[in-house]
């Protein structure tokens, strides 16, 4: 049954009734239709992954890869979420935006680590999210999400105001403790100037953390945050379907997730972790000029 609506509960996207009263999203129905929607996806690439993946197309370079599989695993999602919300936009890694009428968009990566997926290292997710507002980061109000790997199964889920969940589980992201003591994930872009800038900026925060992972999947990194695999997470260059559900997993699960500059998390740059250690890489990152392509104003780094 839907839980009754909190004071900060987005405004409905959809449905008005005849007194003029807005009625929120029901975002426990959101939360296990993306957690379906996800598994359905999950297993066909499963199921369908052959000895050897081919690639079948590349994106943005040449080392940013689309296999078949993403296109049918985010063909099968869009297809079911359809069926069951017709009105829904849809924003697709593969498939762009189509836009919807009822205020909710949902936000999908059919594989999110598609190069681990090509190698068979078995850290790849997809990625369920529904949003209100437009599909932006920073600009849309988080509803729900699953992420759901697929080589082990392990399904992270939030709903706004309902918290966060591994398999069932929920989740409380770990305490704070100094930057010095924390494991830190972070991802790289497929450009080769951005790989630059985020091998100059990693050079910087290698020495200061506990160690870093590089697990490549944007995803799966994000829930490990919120689920303790991961103290703290940073990436400059995020697309709105690598974050959209994982972000919403770290918030409710008493995370926080932020950008630069007292901006939101977006694709500039996107830190997560507990509130008290972020403000202590956030200022690191800031001082590096890490959302920004190119080397930090001359001084900066004094
Ligand atoms: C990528 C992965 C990777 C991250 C990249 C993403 P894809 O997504 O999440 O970990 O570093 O920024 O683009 O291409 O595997 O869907
Ligand atoms: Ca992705």
């Amino acid at each position: 049954m839907a839980e009754p609506a909190r004071p900060n509960d987005p405004p409905s996207p959809s449905s008005r009734a005849s007194s003029g009263a807005t009625t929120p999203p029901d975002v426990l129905a959101l939360r296990d239709l993306a957690e379906r929607a996800a598994r359905a996806a999950a297993d066909l690439v499963r199921g369908g992954r052959p000895d050897t993946v081919e690639v079948a197309a590349t994106k943005s370079s040449a080392v940013d890869v689309v296999t078949q599989m993403d296109l049918a695993a985010e063909r099968a999602l869009r297809t079911l979420l359809a069926r069951e919300r017709p009105d829904d936009g849809v924003l697709g890694e593969e498939g762009g935006l189509e836009p919807g009428t009822s205020g909710v968009t949902w936000v999908l990566d059919p594989i999110d680590g598609t190069v681990n997926y090509l190698y068979g290292i078995p850290a790849y997710a997809v990625s369920v999210a529904a949003v209100a507002g437009p599909p932006e980061p920073g600009a849309w109000t988080l509803l729900a999400g699953c992420v759901h790997a697929v080589a082990d199964g392990r399904t992270w889920t939030a709903a706004r105001g309902h918290g966060a969940h591994l398999d069932g589980a929920a989740l409380r992201v770990e305490d704070a403790r100094p930057l010095s003591e924390s494991l830190c994930g972070t991802g790289f872009g497929y450009l080769e100037a951005r790989r630059r800038d985020q091998a100059r900026v990693l050079l910087e925060v290698l020495p200061r953390v506990r160690d870093i992972r590089r697990i490549g999947s944007a995803a799966m990194d994000l829930c490990m945050v919120a689920s303790g695999q991961l103290d703290l997470y940073y990436e400059r260059g995020l697309n709105p379907w690598d974050l959209a559900a994982a972000q919403l997993v770290v918030q409710e699960a008493g995370g926080l997730v932020t950008g630069l500059r007292g901006r939101p998390a977006a694709t500039a740059m996107t830190v997560a972790g507990p509130a008290g250690t972020v403000p202590e890489l956030v200022a690191l990152l800031e001082q590096l000029g890490a959302d920004a392509d190119g080397p930090p104003a001359p001084g900066s780094l004094d």
